[in-house]
């Protein structure tokens, strides 16, 4: 039987970072299903469509790697597939707290249901949607962090002519 994994995430932007568990768990899982979440309670910066539009353009040649997106409970969105582990990736012990508390409130609601969690490579281990977002903002350089489209639509968002220089000279 094909080993299904589902990755949930807000993915606001897609990082590297979650580009790397992603790959690293196709080695372990037959198909990973990126679920970008429609989460209520957080402002996101790119809507929804935006997000699963970037997100499926980056992984559009990666054919095990289903990019979807689902309201309400994480549990409820598992239960209409095939998947048995939730993927999650850990930076460092300050992710331990939030993940520890969503992993075991997920296994309370569905004790069939593992989370499965897989250290961030050293290359990205300081990279967060919440970071990239506040430096491409202040027109930092968010390049070898996210994708190129990623980059490109921060600053679209952010209205950062393309081509600009920061404020220590460098191309952006
Ligand atoms: O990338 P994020 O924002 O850390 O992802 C959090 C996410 C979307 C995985 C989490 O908030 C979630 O699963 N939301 C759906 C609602 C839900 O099921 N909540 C109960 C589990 S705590």
């Amino acid at each position: 039987m094909e080993k299904v994994a589902i990755y949930p995430g807000s993915f606001d932007p897609l990082t590297y970072g979650h580009i790397d568990i992603v790959e690293r768990a196709l080695e372990i899982f037959d198909k990973v299903i990126l679920a970008i979440a429609v989460n209520a309670e957080k402002r996101p910066l790119f809507s929804v469509r935006e997000r699963l539009e970037m997100a499926k353009a980056i992984f559009k040649d990666t054919p095990n790697v289903i990019v979807d997106s689902f309201k309400g409970l994480l549990v409820d969105y598992v239960a209409k597939t095939n998947a048995k582990a939730l993927l999650r990736g850990l930076r460092a012990t300050s992710d331990f707290e939030y993940e520890f508390h969503m992993a075991s409130m997920n296994r309370s609601l569905n004790p069939h249901l593992d989370t499965l969690f897989m250290m961030t490579s050293k290359d990205y281990f300081f990279v967060s949607s919440r970071t990239i977002k506040e430096v491409a903002r202040l027109g930092g350089a968010v390049e070898g962090l996210v994708p190129d489209l990623v980059a490109q639509q921060l600053k679209k968002k952010f209205k950062i002519p393309l081509g600009k220089k920061n404020q220590i000279g460098w191309e952006v």
